[in-house]
């Protein structure tokens, strides 16, 4: 089976959040982490088979049995732990999932802890629900990047700490937490009545060959004091669908998470439903290739960035995002500099990391040497 990932797709600005960005001009979009590659062939046809009676009503996310399977068969394959069905709720987006979990497990005056740097809707979610956001920078190890276990103890110990949203593997740069690190912060959160908050929305993009991802709902510690966010979107290209799940091991938990979704959040979607069903259960030869397509341009831009003077690439076990250290530059924005050689990538400051980018390579491989020339 041969996959298209080579393919150039000409994606039109006007469907395209990442293409508008830049439209007109001569600067190539690197920025939202959203890949350039056609969704599996499995997603594509159970999307036209069912617009082929053309009524889009409703289906109500708990009565689609297909669904729940696949969501259980897809965490067996991937991460070797099978789950009891009813431990899914399915949400509109990873976003809405953790903020509707601030809903559910804090009140306004109440502290929230995050890592830094941070995907920004993460930075920003205690502005929501009227919390104190208490940030934890990421150490830098010999290792990678890793949790500051002190301060996070440190801040769960007050008494008005929460909840904790993690981010793991981490955005912006692409570190996967160990089991041992996931334990460490399991017993912390045991120990203080912390709730975990865990984004795992980029645990099926590991590319680093022999790192796994251990979910927050397969460790004991957590079982009773987590929600796990996952969704199919960034691994299967489907963000504009909608649609993600929460894995919530605690009957009270769930409860209380539905609860506070009730009325705010919609039902996912139709399409959306469909679409993380055909993925997981027809998409995973598609997946294999990806992984490798990825793993390559991790590579070709690893070295292409390391080569430049002034940049070093930090990390990057999973994901298709480069989180780059521009600070050596030595130049007062470097956005400024990215873009003036036509490149356009995230701000590190978005993700409170001053002199820092992100650079997506979720793309082809001409375009990913187009990156590398203009650098
Ligand atoms: C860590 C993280 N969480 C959540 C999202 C977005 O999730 P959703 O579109 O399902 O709300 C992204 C998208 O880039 C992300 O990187």
């Amino acid at each position: 089976m041969s996959f298209e990932f080579d393919r150039i797709i000409d994606r039109d600005p006007k469907y395209s959040f990442k293409w508008n960005r830049y439209k007109g001009r001569d600067i190539i979009p690197c920025w939202v982490a959203d890949m350039d590659f056609a969704a599996p062939e499995s997603v594509r046809s159970a999307i036209s088979e069912f617009n082929q009676q053309g009524v889009l009503g409703y289906l109500k996310p708990e009565e689609y049995d297909e669904g729940r399977q696949a969501i259980v068969d897809w965490l067996e394959y991937r991460h070797g732990c099978r789950i009891p069905e009813e431990w899914i709720v399915w949400m509109p987006g990873v976003v809405p999932g953790f903020n509707i979990a601030c809903r559910a497990y804090s009140e306004p005056g109440d502290s929230l802890i995050v890592q830094t740097p941070n995907y920004p809707p993460i930075l920003q979610a205690h502005k929501n629900h009227q919390l104190e956001s208490l940030a934890v920078p990421v150490l830098q190890t010999d290792n990678g990047a890793e949790l500051d276990f002190d301060l996070i103890e440190k801040y769960a110990a007050r008494s008005r700490s929460k909840i904790m949203i993690l981010c793991n593997p981490m955005n912006p740069n692409g570190k996967v937490l160990s089991p041992e690190s996931l334990q460490n912060l399991g017993s912390i959160c045991d120990k203080h009545e912390l709730i975990l908050v865990s984004d795992e929305i980029h645990c099926d993009l590991i590319i680093e060959p022999g790192v796994k991802h251990t979910p927050a709902f397969s460790l004991e510690s957590l079982q009773h004091r987590s929600v796990t966010l996952m969704s199919a979107a960034k691994t299967f290209n489907i963000a504009g669908l909608g649609v993600s799940f929460g894995v919530i091991p605690d009957a009270t938990l769930r409860r209380r998470f539905t609860k506070a979704a009730n009325g705010l959040a919609p039902w996912a979607n139709v399409l959306g439903l469909l679409a993380t069903t055909a993925a997981f259960n027809g998409g995973r030869q598609w997946h294999t290739e990806l992984l490798n397509y990825l793993r390559q341009n991790r590579e070709l831009i690893k070295n292409a960035i390391n080569n430049t003077a002034g940049l070093e690439m930090h990390s990057g076990e999973a994901t298709f995002l480069a989180w780059i250290d521009a600070r050596g530059l030595g130049h007062a924005d470097p956005q400024q500099w990215f873009e003036q050689r036509g490149i356009g990538p995230s701000p590190g400051a978005d993700f409170g990391a001053d002199g820092f980018a992100r650079v997506n390579f979720g793309c082809s491989r001409k375009q990913v040497q187009l990156i590398i020339d203009r650098l």
